[in-house]
């Protein structure tokens, strides 16, 4: 187990902001989880649990225990070879690049997401139309109240967009360990969203397979979203809000061609990327903290941003996204 004391975060975070925390704990066996619960259960200091740090805001130096896994491994279960076990450390797209190469299905969509494996069972990671949910079968936790593993079913997780009970009722009560993915045994390539077909079609093919589904699914996202190597930032910065059927409406009247997702009967979900480069803020900055030019969903650290800079414009683009359009946006980063 790793327990450092002043431990600074720089490499745990996406958005490259250079904080420390008071205590670092990393886990890489389930019997280390269940010392750092045991530490947890003891302590006053306050603790996060942090994955790749691809959704972390970090606002000032953390006085508190900063809790990582390192479990690592994915492996094919030894009689179904669909079924994918995997420590809840491994790299989110090791696992997409796995599956890839063992002609297990369905989730080439969620290629080049960054983050780990325990962090998609608690945020429920999606693009291009497919969600982890999708796939996850179960997650397995020690309980930091009694240092017990736990197995959750998908739907006792209760995942829908962005959420979970890990991050509602469940937040900070457990320490994942393993997730288990259900892959397909049969390619059903999923090319509805977006410009996944514009993208085949330039390419010139037909019918893709995985591999070339997964190249495609990177190439769009590296076109629309910074490198965080390069510039710092941790993927969409907030939730596409789900408005009312009459909502969506009054404002599809008034903006023509004004994309939409159909959530049910009643609801839908507007993109908030759009909102906010209807709003002018596409490619914009204040101080060092900006809008990606390519993606107004996407807020970065233009070098040298503090986290406080980056929650400042966040709350000017809410203001604005509320006053041009009646709708509450809220960040889908955990700003700590
Ligand atoms: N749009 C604009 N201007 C912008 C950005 C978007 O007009 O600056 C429009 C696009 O033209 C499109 C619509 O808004 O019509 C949706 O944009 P996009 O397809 O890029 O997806 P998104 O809704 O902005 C979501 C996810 C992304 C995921 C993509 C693709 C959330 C919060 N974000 O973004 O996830 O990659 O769909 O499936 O749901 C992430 O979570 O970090 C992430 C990148």
């Amino acid at each position: 187990m790793k327990d450092i004391k002043d431990y600074h975060l720089l490499q745990h975070n996406t958005f490259g902001i250079d904080a420390r925390c008071h205590r670092f704990l990393e886990y890489a066996t389930v019997e280390e989880a269940q010392q750092v619960a045991a530490i947890l259960r003891e302590t006053s200091l306050p603790y996060i649990i942090i994955g790749g740090g691809s959704n972390l805001l970090l606002t000032k130096d953390y006085d508190g225990i900063v809790v990582h896994s390192a479990i690592k491994g994915i492996s094919q279960h030894p009689t179904l070879r669909s079924r994918l076990i995997c420590g809840s450390g491994e790299e989110w797209d090791d696992v997409v690049a796995f599956c890839v190469d063992h002609q297990c299905y369905g989730a080439e969509n969620l290629s080049l997401i960054p983050g780990d494996v325990g962090a998609s069972a608690v945020q429920n990671i999606g693009a291009y139309g497919v969600e982890v949910k999708d796939l996850i079968t179960e997650v397995e936790a020690v309980e930091i109240a009694t240092g017990k593993t736990r197995v959750f079913s998908c739907e006792e997780c209760g995942y829908s967009y962005r959420q979970s009970r890990f991050k509602k009722e469940w937040k900070n009560r457990y320490l994942i360990t393993q997730v288990t993915y259900q892959l397909q045994t049969t390619f059903e390539p999923h090319l509805d969203y977006g410009n996944i077909r514009t993208e085949l079609e330039r390419k010139g093919i037909a019918q893709p397979t995985a591999q070339q589904l997964r190249q495609v699914i990177i190439d769009i996202r590296q076109a629309k979203l910074p490198d965080p190597k390069v510039m710092g930032n941790a993927g969409s910065f907030f939730m596409n809000p789900i408005v009312a059927k009459e909502k969506y409406e009054q404002l599809a009247a008034q903006y023509e061609g004004m994309p939409h997702y159909t959530v049910d009967a009643d609801h839908e979900k507007i993109p908030a990327g759009w909102m906010i480069d209807q709003c002018g803020w596409k490619g914009k900055s204040m101080g060092r903290a900006g809008v990606h030019d390519k993606q107004a969903l996407v807020l970065v650290n233009r070098g040298g941003a503090t986290g406080l800079e980056i929650v400042e414009l966040c709350k000017v683009i809410q203001r604005d996204v509320k006053e041009k359009f009646d709708i509450e946006i809220f960040p889908e980063v955990n700003i700590i």
